[in-house]
């Protein structure tokens, strides 16, 4: 799902409430009933219809019927367009640019700032493999009244990425300058570097190493496990620094698995090392010799508002999806039976109230022949 900037770009006042309507709607629906959006909307008259067709048409929002009523549900097109919208009107971006990454479970583009500096936004998309073919999703869902829903993990996702950014870029980390966070995108600094992997010659590749497993001690020391450090994470700059990126599977060296995803992090560097440049050392950091915390920011993290409950329903839903195998892509328009399938269009979605609307109210009605651009 690649962002389209394009045909979105104009958009009326009704239409975006309509959208926002839809938005709110699906906290607590998988597939929004029409009369409540004409509720969420309070758009009366016989407009309504007109504005569901044009963002239907669009692609931001798209039509389904779950067998006991008619209904619409958000795309990530509509999605985008609400985050873009939010971070536009913040002042945080100003036009969108080129893709410069396309992760299984993200999207990266350059765009430019007011001030037209150039920055980075990256787009959280979990969720994109059905999640009727999580196979344990009955257990999962024990306990829970909804499936989770791709928007609310990409939020949680997007947020997770932000406070871990936020909180290494204050202790002095080499990480890239997190700047605003909407919904699943989030703004970041443009570094200047190249992934390791595509690094093939170092000039001092003992320091390299080391400088990296260095990071991997000082994160631990500071109470954290990158938990994907490998050579698509790690950028290299000019001068062979390294920069880290790509933190949504962040874990606290007090988690029960600690030590595990210590020592693939270590091992992930080791075995780059020795494949790529046939360089091998009998120096490597382990967990229970090598680490004296000496800060604690897992819980910095857990305080700034990531609380360790959303670590936790973000870290089992990542689990199920891993475990039930990937490989099973599937695109939005394909997601529409599986709400059918658990009669669950209706319940309330506890997940979802645990967290703030991310943009609040639907806009007042006078602004009506406002356009917006992107
Ligand atoms: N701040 C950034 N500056 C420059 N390039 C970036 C930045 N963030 C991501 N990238 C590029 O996008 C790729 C994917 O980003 P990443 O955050 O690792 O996403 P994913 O979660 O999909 O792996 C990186 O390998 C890198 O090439
Ligand atoms: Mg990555």
């Amino acid at each position: 799902m690649r962002l389209d900037a394009n045909g979105i770009r104009y958009m009326s006042a009704d239409e975006f409430r309509v959208l926002t309507a839809v938005e709110t709607g699906s906290r607590n629906h998988d597939i929004v009933p029409t009369p409540l959006i004409r509720s969420l909307s309070k758009l009366h008259g016989g407009g309504l219809n007109k504005f569901i067709g044009e963002l239907a048409k669009k692609n931001l929002i798209a039509k389904v019927a779950n067998g006991k009523y008619d209904g619409y549900k958000m795309t990530y097109g509509g999605y985008d367009y609400l985050a873009l919208k939010t971070l536009t009107k913040r002042g945080s971006v100003a036009s969108v640019g080129n893709q410069i990454g396309v992760g299984k479970e993200s999207d990266i583009h350059v765009v430019m700032q007011e001030n037209e500096s150039e920055c980075v936004l990256k787009i959280h998309r979990l969720g994109r493999m059905s999640f009727r073919n999580v196979k344990n999703k009955r257990d999962y869902l024990k306990n829970k009244h909804s499936s989770p829903s791709w928007m609310y993990m990409s939020r949680l996702s997007a947020m997770k990425e932000f406070a871990f950014m936020k909180i290494l870029h204050q202790h002095g980390f080499p990480v890239p300058v997190p700047i605003d966070q909407n919904r699943h995108c989030i703004l970041m600094s443009l570094i200047d570097a190249v992934p390791l992997r595509q690094i093939e010659k170092v000039g001092d590749i003992g320091k390299l190493y080391s400088d990296l497993m260095d990071l991997i001690v000082k994160l631990a020391n500071y109470g954290l496990i990158h938990g994907d450090f490998n050579e698509f994470n790690i950028l290299i700059k000019i001068d062979q620094s390294p920069i880290l990126i790509d933190f949504p599977q962040m874990v606290s060296t007090s988690h029960k698995e600690a030590e595990f995803y210590f020592n693939r992090d270590v091992d992930c560097i080791k075995t780059f090392f020795k494949r790529k440049f046939g360089y091998e050392s009998y120096l490597y950091p382990k967990f229970g010799l090598d680490i004296n915390r000496e800060f604690s920011l897992d819980l910095e993290v857990a305080a700034s508002g990531f609380s360790s409950k959303l670590q936790k329903e973000l870290e089992e839903y990542t689990q199920i999806v891993k475990e039930s195998g990937e490989g099973s892509e599937e695109e939005d328009s394909d997601e529409e039976s599986e709400n059918d399938e658990e009669g669950n269009s209706d319940e309330e979605n506890e997940n979802e109230e645990s967290l703030e609307d991310p943009d609040k109210s639907i806009p007042e009605k006078e602004s009506d022949k406002e356009h917006f651009e992107l």
